[in-house]
């Protein structure tokens, strides 16, 4: 298990104001800004692309990038969003015609790879994929729109995860994006997380680094007993 981290999703910050709120969570004890890209097409938004990620790199954010592609196709947008300074760049499976290939393409690019699961996607797509992932992402909520509520048998697939992860010999993180709050963290921690994506609870927050704070006081205490 990897040390916990904190990706505020950007997708509920204040956009007039991005460069300042990135600041604002990283100050505030985030680790990692989640990077929500939607294209109304995959998913009904539509959000963000590389130029505000090469915005926020030239802004100063030196935090990794953790970006989200919720885009079909998703081999086009891959170069573009590793000049743009992306650090994790996952995709959804059934958004690419040759998942091993958009793997090995965002590797080529400097980047690390990450595989999204749907709240219905089984994990079938780990099989043959997991030795050459960074980073594993499940969704607890459909793909879309912050602010939704998380779906409980998320928990189970981060246990399954969770233990494929275990057993090889490679650190991959194991992130969970969708409905995560103080009130629920300590069991998404307790189910195998280590990433947690966090939109609408800490930008709808008034203090970021309470927030934040709280949610670590949380994973912490899923090392023990559960109360
Ligand atoms: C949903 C996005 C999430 C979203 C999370 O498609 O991938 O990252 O912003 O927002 P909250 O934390 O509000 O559920
Ligand atoms: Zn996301």
């Amino acid at each position: 298990m990897q040390t916990p981290w904190i990706a505020p999703s950007i997708l509920s910050a204040d956009f007039a104001r991005l460069g300042e709120e990135v600041d604002a969570v990283l100050k505030a004890g985030a680790q990692v800004i989640h990077f929500d890209v939607m294209d109304n097409h995959y998913v009904p938004n539509l959000t963000i692309g590389p130029p505000i990620c090469e915005a926020l790199r030239k802004y100063g954010v030196e935090a990794p990038i953790d970006v989200h592609l919720m885009v079909r196709p998703v081999d086009r947008i891959v170069p573009d969003f590793a000049a743009a300074g992306a650090t994790f760049i996952s995709f959804h499976p059934e958004a690419t015609e040759h998942v091993d290939r958009t793997i090995e393409l965002i590797r080529e690019h400097g980047c690390k790879p990450g595989l999204v699961f749907n709240p219905a996607t089984p994990l079938d797509y780990l099989d043959y994929t997991l030795e050459k992932l960074d980073m594993v992402l499940l969704m607890s909520v459909n793909p879309g729109f912050g602010g939704q509520k998380f779906i409980p048998s998320a928990l189970r697939k981060l246990a399954e995860v969770r233990k494929r992860i275990d057993a090889i010999d490679r650190p991959v993180r194991l992130e969970i994006d969708g409905g995560v709050k103080v009130d629920n963290i300590q069991a998404i921690a307790r189910a195998g997380a280590d990433t947690f994506v966090a939109g609408s609870a800490i930008f709808g927050s008034k203090d970021y680094a309470k927030t934040i704070r709280e949610m670590h006081v949380q994973i912490e205490a899923a090392k023990g007993p559960a109360k």
